[in-house]
């Protein structure tokens, strides 16, 4: 069997961050139609993007990934990796307001959907491109610089990150509640 590489992880987590941005999206489209979607929805969806793609996916990729790249000669200030870091900080902001949003929907207390379906729009186009250079460009670029016993401690990395920084049986809670919310909006994978 092949080695895995931390790419390989970080690449699959990419699948279940687009499944719950044809989540969010569906449901923000549905709304500004004015019909309704399960009360819950929008706050869960910003929970899974703050836990599971900004504090388990984005921690691997600052506190480890990036940092090896780094240390293998790939510019942080002004380089592809800048602009990573850059485009989380902008995630965190738009993730902030759909969470803050997603509880008054989920009061029933909003009366404007306007910033919560511009917070959704935002962060799926911000997320969609920046996943697509990720996978396109940034990965590729690691998997040139880094050596095998990178890999390897990458994978280690990521394994501990999802042990301490997560906890035990969290990913799964996380790809359980992807196919929840799509069973919800009715939304067939492609
Ligand atoms: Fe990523």
């Amino acid at each position: 069997m092949a080695e895995q590489k931390a790419t390989d992880i970080l690449m699959a987590e990419h699948r279940g961050i687009e499944r719950m941005l044809n989540v969010v999206e569906a449901a923000a489209a549905r709304v500004e139609r004015g019909e309704p979607v399960p009360p819950a929805l929008f706050a869960d969806a910003a929970a899974f993007f703050a836990n599971f793609a900004d504090r388990c996916h984005h921690s691997k990729e600052e506190q480890h990934l990036f940092k090896t790249m780094a240390e293998r000669g790939i510019p942080v200030e002004g380089g592809p990796i800048g602009v990573m870091l850059a485009e989380h900080e902008q995630g965190r902001a738009y993730v902030r307001a759909m969470r803050e949003e997603g509880d008054k929907y989920a009061a029933g207390t909003l009366k404007d959907p306007h910033r919560l379906v511009e917070a959704v729009r935002g962060y799926a186009g911000l997320l969609r491109q920046h996943i697509m250079k990720e996978d396109r460009v940034l990965y590729p670029m690691a998997e040139r610089v880094l050596t095998p016993m990178d890999q390897t401690a990458l994978v280690e990395a990521c394994e501990r990150v999802e042990r301490e920084e997560m906890g035990e049986g969290e990913h799964e809670r996380f790809h359980a509640m992807i196919e929840q919310l799509e069973r919800e909006m009715a939304i067939e994978r492609a």
